[in-house]
């Protein structure tokens, strides 16, 4: 969908330009598009501040049928983050308007002092996820996905950025892959049927990918899994999906949180509460996205993916507050609160992948608690860890793709909380504060030293409103992320 196109606007005719204007700076080398964008910032409604726009119809001096500036405000104030969501608002405003392919000007990379390949990533980034409409389900289908957008540059930087935006092809397709799976209604992805998507999806890659049911999880033990499957008619499932690079040293974990429906449990949860957690199978999507996007980015480290997939539901079998079972690893563990259920699916998950893989690193993802989102809102995700430099890689990753980190403290004497009177452990802390960082000291008890981090994405992996490059519905969120983390571990 991307390429890289050099263009002489004079005497080439294309039909759509998207050029990205600053307020006070010129960002652009081709003397066209300068005087052109003189032009339109003569008229009083244009001056270049972030998220205006004017469109020009068959201006002067070019042969383009449709010149659209777009705003980006104070050019020291530019980053990548301003490139991408204008990208995705320049291709999202042109789908339905029976466009099917669009040019955007890239701005000089020394003018606006940024590396050139990240402003490339940035805005082929914003463009292919700003292309991205879920609508399996709808009949009308006015707005159609451009075909092609072309970014602007000059020849040498064609030769230069080559297999660049491949790479950001993968990626966002990645993205997109974990946006659609989370959008999925929950009667849509019962626990076999996502087991059978992720299946399907990695089978056209070189992963190796395995399913263990309900019987053989039962075999197996896991029994603080199945607990939490115990009140569904649909039966757990779990998926382990490998990248195992010929002569690679160290062994990444990924954990991703599978619920493909959290209704609570027998601790049910109110009906506000129950919005969006069809969306509680997040941390699954984004590992399995991230697996089959890693089978093509091909970094030289073996990571293991494992997705525990279960729905949780009050029932007559359903698991009662004050159960106690004993979980993979050997512990026992009183289930004071059946919605405090993805703890219990990631520990057996992650007792499961340090006995069998011995990973170096250890990584989980989940939408694990309503108190990180209290506290670091909808678009930020807390990390917790045991290893100040794995939590800071996560956080620069984080940064660099903007999808944002925030380190949590892991505060030992805050375990007191999670004490039981009749088993090892409680799945929950004794009060309501706090909630983010017990849940993760409790995932910390069953990790046996390996170097570890626990990302909550509660908040940001799904969004209710649309936003620059992301429709409303799974965010994708952590897929950009964990493939730039693996590709500089
Ligand atoms: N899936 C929820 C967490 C959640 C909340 C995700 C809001 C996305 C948005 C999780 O299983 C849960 O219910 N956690 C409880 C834990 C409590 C019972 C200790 C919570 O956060 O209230
Ligand atoms: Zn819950
Ligand atoms: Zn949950």
């Amino acid at each position: 969908m991307l390429q890289l196109t050099p263009v002489d606007l004079k005497k080439e005719k294309i039909e759509t330009l998207i050029v990205p204007v600053c307020e006070d700076k010129v960002i652009h080398t081709d003397k066209t598009l300068s005087d052109l964008i003189r032009k339109a910032k003569q008229l009083k409604e244009f001056t270049g501040a972030s998220k205006e726009e004017v469109t020009f119809y068959s201006p002067s001096g070019i042969k383009t049928e449709r010149v659209t500036f777009m705003g980006l405000g104070k050019r020291d104030k530019i980053d990548l983050e301003n490139l991408r969501s204008m990208a995705g608002k320049a291709v999202k405003g042109c789908m339905g308007k029976g466009i099917s392919e669009i040019f955007i000007a890239v701005p000089d990379a020394a003018k606006i002092k940024i590396d050139e390949a990240d402003i490339l990533t940035a805005l082929g980034e914003g463009a292919v996820l700003g292309n991205h409409l879920y609508r399996k389900y709808k009949e009308e289908k006015k707005l159609k996905p451009l075909k092609r957008v072309h970014l602007v540059v000059e020849p040498e930087a064609e030769k230069n950025h080559g297999k660049l935006l491949q790479r950001v092809e993968s990626v966002c397709s990645g993205t997109i892959q974990a946006r659609e799976w989370v959008s999925t209604p929950s009667n849509k992805k019962k626990p076999e049927q996502f087991a059978g998507l992720i299946k399907t999806a990695a089978g056209k890659t070189n992963l190796r990918a395995s399913i263990m049911n309900d019987k053989q999880l039962k075999e197996k033990k896991f029994d603080s899994l199945l607990a939490v499957a115990a009140g569904s008619e649909s039966k757990p499932r779990m998926v382990i999906l490998e990248h195992r690079p010929l002569g690679a040293k160290k062994t990444v974990a990924l954990i991703g949180k599978g619920v493909t429906f959290d209704s609570g449990g027998l601790n049910l949860k109110p009906s506000g509460s129950l919005d969006y957690m069809k969306s509680d199978m997040s941390g699954a999507a984004v590992v399995a996205a991230t697996m089959i996007t890693i089978s093509r980015l091909k970094p030289k480290i073996n990571v293991v993916g494992l997705m525990p997939i279960v729905e949780n539901m009050p029932s007559g079998s359903a698991t009662r507050p004050g159960d106690i079972v004993r979980s993979y690893s050997g512990k026992t563990v009183e289930i004071n609160n059946t919605d405090a259920e993805g703890r219990l699916i990631l520990i057996d998950a992650m007792a499961y992948a340090v006995k069998t893989y011995k990973p170096h690193v250890l990584i989980d993802l989940a939408t694990l608690t309503g108190a990180c989102v209290v506290a670091l809102g909808e678009r930020i995700a807390g990390v917790f860890s045991s290893d100040d430099e794995l939590a800071e890689s996560i956080i620069q990753s984080g940064a660099k793709t903007h999808e944002r980190c925030w380190k949590m403290p892991l505060p030992d004497d805050y375990k007191e909380m999670l004490k039981s009177d009749f088993a090892d452990i409680s799945n929950i802390g004794g009060t309501r504060w706090g909630g983010a960082i017990t849940a993760a000291l409790f995932l910390s008890e069953f990790v046996e030293g390996i170097p570890w981090a626990h990302i909550d994405i509660a908040g940001p992996s799904y969004s209710k409103k649309e936003s620059g490059y992301c429709g409303p519905g799974g965010t994708g969120f952590g897929v950009r992320l964990l493939c730039d983390l693996l590709e500089n571990l």
